[in-house]
């Protein structure tokens, strides 16, 4: 089991900030400040960038990633008035997920659940490892279909929102290569859709992202395995995603976004 250790002192941003939001609750989100958000996979790429976007709209973020110093780079990045704790955790290990869980029964709010932490593996079928099909369900599916459940009655108790950064792989899976990917991210998105219609009766909103080529360490590594170069200036960029998602969030009560798509303006070549 992994420890999960906290960067800040979370009574700090406990007390005050659901103050605030209780005042606000029922009434329609007019902006961040006040909220309590979770980011998996802060500690790099696309979760790093929301999680920065959420603290620099005053919302207090619990970023959590395995990776310490890349969740204390975030939490360095945000600046001394955000407020942002790193929490380690490895999303495949269920103590560490009731650890997180539990850190946040403990400040007593949950508005905002990101699920941006992923792996990919890429292959053909014939010589595919069982292993990284694994692998991937465990951290693709399972960890945030178990992470949202645990969370589920702190997000229905805020009338809370979840996001779902999934792929254009869970849309469209005719890519030889692409095969165990892109299945468990047509499985995320059942999770997300049978998830929407279950708690949008409770005031939560759930919101899929089917992001294209997005400029991250994982798209680095991928166009090394592909042998092809990087031009992460041709890319998404993990902000453009950061800053589609507030948007989203940020959305008047009387409206749902319910899935967007991201892709490249421009198309490598
Ligand atoms: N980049 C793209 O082109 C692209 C396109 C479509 C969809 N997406 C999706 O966007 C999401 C973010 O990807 P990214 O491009 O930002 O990748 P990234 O830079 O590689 O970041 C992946 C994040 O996932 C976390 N993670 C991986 N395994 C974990 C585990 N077992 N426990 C906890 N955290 C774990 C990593 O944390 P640690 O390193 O600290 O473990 C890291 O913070 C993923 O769901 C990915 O599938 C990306």
């Amino acid at each position: 089991m992994q420890a999960v250790i906290e960067e800040r002192d979370e009574l700090s941003w406990g007390h005050r900030r659901i103050a605030n939001q209780d005042q606000r609750q029922g009434k329609d989100m007019v902006d961040l400040k006040g909220t309590v958000a979770m980011v998996t996979g802060a500690s790099s790429g696309i979760g790093r960038a929301i999680a920065l976007a959420l603290a620099a709209e005053g919302a207090t973020v619990c970023a959590s990633g395995r990776n310490l110093g890349g969740l204390q780079g975030a939490v360095a990045e945000a600046g001394p008035a955000a407020c942002m704790t790193a929490l380690r955790a490895d999303l495949t290990i269920e103590e560490d997920l009731e650890l997180l869980r539990d850190h946040l029964s403990r400040a007593g709010k949950l508005d905002i659940l990101i699920h941006a932490a992923g792996a990919i593996h890429q292959g053909r079928m014939q010589d595919a490892r069982i292993e990284d099909l694994d692998v991937q369900y465990a951290i693709n599916v399972r960890a945030p279909y178990v992470l949202t459940k645990l969370l589920l009655p702190l997000l229905t108790a805020s009338r809370g929102q979840i996001v779902f950064l999934n792929s254009t792989a869970g849309l469209n899976a005719k890519r030889a290569e692409a095969g165990q990917y892109a299945a468990t991210k047509h499985a995320l998105r059942a999770v997300a859709d049978s998830l929407r219609e279950e708690v949008n009766s409770k005031g939560v909103r759930v919101l899929s992202l089917y992001l294209g080529r997005t400029a991250t360490p994982m798209q680095e590594a991928l166009c090394r395995q592909e042998r092809k170069e990087y031009h992460p200036e041709l890319l998404v960029q993990p902000e453009d995603v950061a800053s589609v998602i507030l948007t989203a969030l940020l959305l008047p009560r009387t409206a749902e976004i319910t899935d967007i798509s991201i892709r490249p303006m421009q198309k490598p070549g």
